[in-house]
C-alpha cells in the first residue's frame, strides 16, 4: 500500500479550508465574554436532579448588528450551563423541536449506554415522517456532503433506531469532578449540528476539590472556544451549503479536512474582552470546534507570556501543576488552568492567542486587568491523589488502530483500521473491568476520544508522554505520523459504546467504531 506521506502528497486539500465570512467582522476584544447562564433543575427530589432542554430554533447576535439563526439548547449558544455534584444523578429530558433528527451525547461522562447517544438513537422532532432508517436534511439546505455521506455509508440498521419525539438522559456521573460537555451525536450529521450551535457545557464538582482553595465565584471562568464562518445573510456559513467552494480545484470535498472558520468565538462572542481583577483565575477552557487545533499563549501587552498553571485534564484533577507556556488543544479537549493576573500592570491586557492561527484567527481573546484586589486562593501542590496509575503489566491485551483517510464506497472518507463506521458491526469487544494497552497511528492530526472510559497517555511514538498528556484524558491528540500509546480500564457499564476522531467532519465522514462491553 501507499505510505501515508505518499498519500497525502495525492491530497491537497487535507489540510482544510478556512471559510471567509461575507459580512463585516468587528474589531477584536470589544465584545464582553458572555457566561452561559446556569440551568435550573425542574426538580431535585430523590436524590435526583432533573433538568429539561428543548432543542429549538432560535436567533442571536452573535456579530454585532447581524442576527444569526442558531440551533440551540434552550434558545443559546452555548447551551445552558448544568452545574451538578459528584455521585448526585442528573436526568436531563431533551424534547427536540428542532427540523431534524438529534441525540445527545455528554462528552467525557461515565453514562450508562442507553442514555450516552449512540448515534442512531435518535430524538425525532414532532411530525418527522421519514422513517429513520432514511434520514433526509430537514433543513430546506441542499447538504450535499452530507448526504453523499450518507449513501456511502449505506442504510442504518433499522433495528438500532430508537426513535422518540423527547427523551430522558439519565446521568450517573458517578466520576472525579471535570468539566464535560453534552453536544449533538447524530450519525453522519455531528458536524453541521455542532456548528450550528448544539454543543453546552455540564460542570460536576466534589467536597475534596471545593476545599482545595482554588480561585472560585466569580475568579472561575468556564470558556468554550469554537471558530465558525458567517455567510452574508449573517447565517452560519458551513461548506456544503457553498457551491463556490465545492468548484475550487483540489477541494472536492470541502469536508475532508475538517471545516474551518474565520471567526474565534469564546462562550458565542467573537474575540471577547473579560475584565478581571488583578488576582488568579481559574480557566476551564474547552475546545468546542469542529476541527481547528489551537496552541494557546496568554501575553501580556509588553510582550510577556504568562504562566498557563494546568491543574486539571479532560478527566479531572491532575496529581500536580504542570506549567506551560503554551498549551496545545485539540478538538474536544479540555484543560484546566490558573492564569495569575497579579503582575500585570493595572488598565493593560492580556490577550490569549493561538500560535497556530494566522492574521484574525491568532487573537482568541483578552483580560484586561481591571483593579488591584485581594487574593485568598491558592494552587496546592498536591491536586488530587485518586489517579489510576495503570502500568503497561496490568494490560490484558495490546491493540492497534490506524487513523488514515482512505476509498469508501464512492469517495474518500476517514477510517479505522480501514472501516467506515457501521452501527451494524461489532469492532471491538473489551471484558468488563480489562486494563488495555491502544495503540493509536495517525496519518494526519486526528484528536482522539473514547466514550466512558479516562485513559492515560502512556508514550508518544516511542518517547514519552508530552506535559500537556498528564493527568486522565478522555481525548488525545494524534500529531500526524505520530504512534500514541494510551492504557485505561474498562469500567464502569456494560453496553455499546464508541470511539472516534473527534475532528467532528471526520467523525461525520466515517472515523468511528463501536466499542462493546461485555
Ligand atoms: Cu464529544 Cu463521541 O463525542
Ligand atoms: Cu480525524
Amino acid at each position: 500500500g501507499l505510505s501515508a506521506s505518499a498519500a497525502l502528497a495525492r491530497r491537497p486539500s487535507i489540510t482544510g479550508a478556512e471559510l471567509r465570512s461575507a459580512v463585516p467582522l468587528p474589531p477584536p476584544f470589544q465584545v464582553p465574554l458572555p457566561i452561559p447562564s446556569v440551568l435550573a433543575p425542574v426538580s431535585t427530589s430523590g436524590g435526583v436532579d432533573r433538568y429539561a432542554i428543548t432543542q429549538r430554533e432560535a436567533s442571536a447576535e452573535i456579530l454585532p448588528g447581524v442576527r444569526t439563526p442558531l440551533w440551540t439548547y434552550e434558545g443559546t449558544f452555548p447551551g445552558p450551563t448544568i452545574e451538578s455534584r459528584r455521585g448526585r444523578p442528573v436526568t436531563v429530558t431533551h424534547r427536540n423541536e428542532l427540523p431534524v433528527p438529534t441525540v445527545v451525547h455528554l462528552h467525557g461522562g461515565r453514562t450508562p449506554a442507553a442514555s450516552d447517544g449512540y448515534p442512531t438513537d435518535l430524538v425525532l422532532p414532532e411530525g418527522w415522517h421519514e422513517p429513520a432508517t432514511h434520514v433526509q436534511p430537514a433543513s430546506g439546505h441542499s447538504m450535499q456532503g452530507m448526504q453523499s455521506m450518507q449513501s456511502m455509508q449505506g442504510m442504518h440498521d433499522p433495528r438500532a433506531v430508537v426513535s422518540t419525539l423527547t427523551r430522558d438522559y439519565t446521568f450517573p456521573l458517578d466520576q472525579r469532578p471535570t468539566l464535560l460537555w453534552y453536544h449533538d451525536h447524530r450519525m453522519d450529521f455531528t458536524a453541521p449540528a455542532i456548528w450550528r450551535g448544539l454543543a453546552g457545557l455540564q460542570i460536576v464538582r466534589d467536597d475534596a476539590e471545593d476545599a482545595l482553595g482554588l480561585p472560585a465565584g466569580q475568579r472561575e471562568l468556564p470558556l468554550m472556544i469554537a471558530d465558525r464562518a458567517f455567510a452574508a445573510d449573517g447565517s452560519l456559513a458551513y461548506p456544503a451549503l457553498d457551491p463556490t467552494l465545492r468548484e475550487q480545484p483540489g477541494v472536492s470535498d470541502p469536508y475532508l479536512a475538517g471545516v474551518l472558520g474565520d471567526v474565534i468565538l469564546v462562550n458565542g462572542a467573537p474575540w471577547p474582552v473579560h475584565e478581571v481583577d488583578a488576582a488568579r483565575y481559574r480557566l476551564r477552557i474547552l475546545n468546542a470546534s469542529n476541527a481547528r487545533h489551537y496552541e494557546l499563549e496568554a501575553v501580556t501587552d509588553d510582550g510577556r507570556r504568562l504562566d498557563l498553571v494546568q491543574i486539571g485534564a479532560d478527566q479531572g484533577l491532575l496529581a500536580a501543576p504542570v506549567t506551560h507556556h503554551v498549551l496545545p488543544m485539540a478538538p474536544a479537549e479540555r484543560y484546566d488552568v490558573i492564569v495569575d493576573f497579579s503582575g500585570v500592570a493595572i488598565g493593560s491586557r492580556v490577550r490569549v492567542v493561538n500560535r497556530l492561527g494566522s492574521g484574525r484567527t491568532r487573537d482568541v481573546m483578552a483580560f484586561r486587568v481591571a483593579r488591584n484586589a485581594t487574593d485568598g486562593s491558592r494552587i496546592p501542590r498536591v491536586l488530587s491523589d485518586d489517579l489510576p496509575a495503570w502500568r503497561r503489566s496490568d494490560a490484558v491485551r495490546v491493540r492497534k488502530f490506524s487513523f488514515r483517510t482512505g476509498r469508501m464506497r464512492g469517495g474518500h472518507g476517514w477510517l479505522i483500521g480501514g472501516l467506515p463506521f457501521d452501527p451494524g458491526r461489532s469492532d471491538v469487544t473489551v471484558g468488563l473491568g480489562d486494563v488495555e494497552v491502544w495503540r493509536l497511528v495517525a496519518d494526519v492530526h486526528h484528536p482522539v476520544h473514547l466514550h466512558l472510559v479516562g485513559f492515560r497517555v502512556l508514550s508518544r511514538s516511542g518517547r514519552p508522554p508530552l506535559p500537556h498528556d498528564a493527568g486522565l484524558k478522555d481525548t488525545v491528540s494524534l500529531r500526524p505520523g505520530e504512534t500514541v500509546e494510551i492504557i485505561t480500564r474498562f469500567d464502569g457499564y456494560r453496553g455499546r459504546y464508541l470511539f472516534h476522531c473527534h475532528n467532528a467532519e471526520h467523525e461525520d465522514m466515517g472515523m468511528m467504531a463501536n466499542l462493546e462491553i461485555i
